[in-house]
């Protein structure tokens, strides 16, 4: 009989949940013993972890954010502090451990994994960076919950004739604001990978109004270089030249909290088996993903040293649909 540990960490991802009930019912149907630590790399360190069972993840499917809770722990981080977390994992005589979480997280399993503690991922995080996955949990609610801002502004935009600048998370990806862009259709997207020249954006909106346009969308990526503050600073000062004034909302953390969208459900449901079908095939230091529609591992190696690519094709998509 194996005993695993599961955990959850970096920013929360709806459908995370649906993942930890996968892999606990999985392991159980397996034979197999499952811990939960609390709080993510942090109950590791304070050896925050218990026993599972069938019915501790009963009736969470459906819910948003992590029952097991996730915390940042700068202590994991040095070689002392994963020690710590290894000895505390030995001593409950966990065999192999599942992390569910971003890029930041898969980080922290490779470096537990390169010191001899067995470690699978689950690609989770709403920014969609992580290399190994064409899609990670959470990402579409997120997406979503985005979108449906955007068509709101949209709404009270076209009664006033307003421009609205919108923006989403991804942290120094531009993957929420490309695809809530194009599926909100927006005069205007602005990521972080492509360098941004304001007063082409200010050209785009003009250029909108001059078409008898009713309003104007700008989504733009946190980690852009042009985040909404500075365009919001540039436009104001330029008001004038450009003949439009913007008005900005910053969406922020209320991305992460949806309820898990039924795909988003589905995708965590397969990646968790996927973990334990891994584990179950001494398939160890690496990273649960779904790719062209398949659930496949990839080393975290290979992960943490490799950038996903967005496809850019989809800007000039968007500027060709916005006419
Ligand atoms: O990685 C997920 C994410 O929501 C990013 O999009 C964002 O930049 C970051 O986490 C925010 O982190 P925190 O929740 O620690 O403020």
């Amino acid at each position: 009989m194996k005993r695993i540990a599961v955990l959850t960490s970096g920013g929360d991802a709806p459908g995370m949940n649906a993942a930890i009930r996968a892999v606990t019912r999985t392991s159980i149907h397996k034979s197999w013993e499952v811990m939960g630590v609390r709080r993510g790399f942090l109950g590791l360190l304070n050896d925050d972890m218990t026993l599972m069972g069938a019915r501790d993840v009963g009736g969470i499917i459906n819910l948003g954010g992590t029952i097991l809770g996730s915390a940042r722990a700068p202590e994991f981080e040095t070689e002392l502090g994963r020690e710590k977390a290894i000895a505390n994992l030995r001593r409950h005589k966990v065999d192999a451990l599942v992390v569910i979480g971003g890029n930041g997280s898969q980080t922290g399993s490779l470096a537990l994994h390169e010191m001899g503690f067995p470690v699978v991922g689950v690609a989770s995080t709403i920014d969609n960076d992580l290399y190994g996955s064409d899609t990670t949990i959470g990402v579409d609610t997120a997406l979503n919950i985005a979108l449906e801002s955007i068509d709101r502004l949209k709404v009270t935009a076209t009664s006033h004739n307003r421009a609205f600048l919108i923006e989403v998370m991804g942290r120094n990806c531009g993957y929420i604001a490309l695809m809530t862009g194009i599926a909100g259709g927006a005069e205007a997207i602005v990521i972080p990978e492509v360098p941004t020249d304001p007063n082409e954006i200010g050209n785009l909106i003009a250029g909108a109004y001059s078409r008898n346009k009713l309003h104007a969308i700008i989504v733009v990526a946190e980690g852009a270089e042009w985040n909404a503050d500075k365009l919001v600073h540039f436009f104001t000062e330029n008001r004038e030249r450009l003949g439009f004034e913007v008005r900005a909302t910053t969406l922020g953390h209320v991305q992460r909290g949806g309820v898990p969208s039924a795909f988003d459900r589905v995708l965590a449901t397969r990646l968790g088996i996927g973990a334990t079908d891994a584990i179950e095939q001494d398939n160890l230091g690496v990273l649960v993903g779904r790719i062209n529609a398949t659930t496949v591992t990839t080393s975290l190696k290979d992960v943490v040293g490799n950038k996903k690519m967005l496809d850019f094709s989809l800007l000039e998509v968007a500027r060709i649909l916005a006419q």
